[in-house]
């Protein structure tokens, strides 16, 4: 499944979070970014239903992988894959996570903002990390620094990332995917302006297309 999960963002290089306590709303969220071409999902557990929201939404669309976002706690990261995750990402590096990730085969794609974290992350044997907040944190400068020295790692920035800036994030050759919820704002999830979704997902397939030449 990990190779699946890459083999999907080398196409369309961009994971699109989602944030609801309704499953049906859940649902509605993913067919229309798999309607824009987006098909991997980050569902983030920042609500009471969002493990219900994981569980009714891997259900209901196969075609979709999706993951747990905003993964905090261990338990949580068993919670989510018993939900049906297929991949955790967390804001931060927290070993038990990691662990929990690993024993269940799944990709885990912890956030680091330093070097110092990211070589953490690299000494735990991760080669695939979430570089948080992106934009605060040093942007694109910051990612062509951390690449030029961890040759063999690869980086999701996320947090300030819209499709303004996706271009040139995707333009560093250590960025395996951009995260963000420009693609899902929360006046169209609420509103069930679902087609507004799609249309912003294709917009970024449509931006990686021209940036990475896919
Ligand atoms: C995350 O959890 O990765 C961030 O909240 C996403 O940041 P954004 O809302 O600026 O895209």
């Amino acid at each position: 499944m990990n190779d699946e999960i890459l083999i999907r963002l080398f196409r369309a290089p961009v994971i699109p979070l989602v944030q609801t306590d309704d499953a049906e709303i859940a649902i509605r969220v993913t067919e229309a970014l798999l309607r824009g071409g987006l098909s991997v999902v980050e569902l983030v557990l920042r609500t009471r239903g969002a493990l219900q929201c994981l569980a009714a939404t891997s259900k209901a669309c196969p075609e979709a992988i999706m993951g747990a976002g905003t993964v905090l706690r261990a338990e949580q990261a068993v919670a989510a894959i018993d939900a049906g995750a297929e991949f955790i990402v967390s804001p931060g590096l927290d070993e038990t996570v990691v662990s929990v990730a690993n024993e269940h085969s799944t990709m885990v794609i912890p956030g680091v903002a330093t070097a110092s974290e990211a070589q953490r992350a690299w000494k735990l044997g991760l080669g695939y990390v979430k570089i948080f907040p992106a934009s605060i944190v040093g942007g694109p400068g910051l990612l062509n620094a951390l690449g030029s020295v961890f040759g063999e790692m690869k980086f999701m920035p996320t947090g300030g990332l819209s499709a303004k800036n996706l271009a040139k994030y995707l333009a560093i050759p250590s960025v395996f995917a951009c995260g963000g919820s420009w693609l899902t704002p929360a006046e169209a999830v609420a509103s069930g302006d679902f087609e507004r979704i799609s249309s912003l997902a294709n917009e970024a397939v449509e931006i990686a297309r021209v940036a990475r030449g896919v």
